[in-house]
């Protein structure tokens, strides 16, 4: 499945793109930039076009203050929403328990709810400078079992990652993995790239694709090229 990532600086840019995919895409990425500019109002315009979104503001705060912003998210129907697994164990059960709970409460879907373990930015020697003497993927690893221990439903993480998690935590614990690469399209700033054809192979749940999508010359195309990739 593809999560198209709304990375523009104003919501007009954002919806066309929605409106040009049309049929094409049914899953779409919110983040910090997009959010900043437009806020909750963005999410419920694309929702408004029976769109699912991804709201990806990485939550990292006490946990009394994550609960009170994820409460925008759920009352706007967002389909997923992230917090950061560093945030520890008791902040991730205190998330997850407010999600169900709070979405029974107003009666509508629970989202589902992953945790960032590793950013693909950090390398090992960004994880020393902040105390962690282990590799990445034993970071990423003992990150994605905390948060499945807390209640959550799946982790961000690089494609590489995914047999990894999917070994030790089971085949329903979501993954979603950006850094994907058509070989087709340009890298950009992604360094570890995996194509869409590989990461299905690998077995990832959703991949977030951006750039390879929002700055195709058509856009529509570059999207049923992927998703032909996919199901070739
Ligand atoms: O344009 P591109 O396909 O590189 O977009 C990838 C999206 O995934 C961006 O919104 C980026 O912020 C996000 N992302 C990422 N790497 C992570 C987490 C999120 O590229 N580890």
């Amino acid at each position: 499945m593809v999560i198209v990532a709304l990375d523009f600086d104003t919501c007009e840019k954002a919806l066309n793109l929605v409106d040009t995919l049309g049929e094409t895409v049914n899953h779409y990425k919110v983040g910090l930039e997009l959010f900043s500019r437009c806020g909750i109002e963005v999410v419920k315009e694309i929702s408004k076009r029976r769109k699912k979104v991804f709201l990806d503001l990485k939550y990292h705060d006490i946990p009394n203050t994550v609960k009170s912003a994820a409460r925008v998210g759920i009352e706007a129907g967002v389909w997923m929403f992230n917090v950061h697994a560093l945030g520890g164990y008791e902040f991730l059960k205190q998330i997850a328990e407010f999600n169900k709970e709070y979405s029974e409460k107003i009666g509508i879907e629970r989202p589902l709810l992953i945790a960032v373990t590793v950013l693909t930015s950090m390398d090992e020697n960004d994880l020393k400078s902040i105390g962690i003497e282990s590799s990445v993927e034993d970071e990423v690893l003992r990150l994605a079992e905390l948060s499945k221990k807390a209640g959550l439903d799946g982790v961000v993480c690089s494609a590489r990652e995914v047999k990894l998690i999917k070994e030790n935590l089971g085949e329903d614990f979501i993954t979603v993995t950006p850094g994907i690469r058509p070989t087709w399209a340009a890298k950009n700033d992604q360094k570890r790239v995996v194509t869409p054809k590989d990461a299905i192979k690998l077995g990832t749940d959703y991949m977030v694709i951006g750039r390879p999508i929002t700055g195709a010359p058509n856009p529509k195309e570059a999207a049923e090229k992927i998703l032909f990739e996919i199901s070739s």
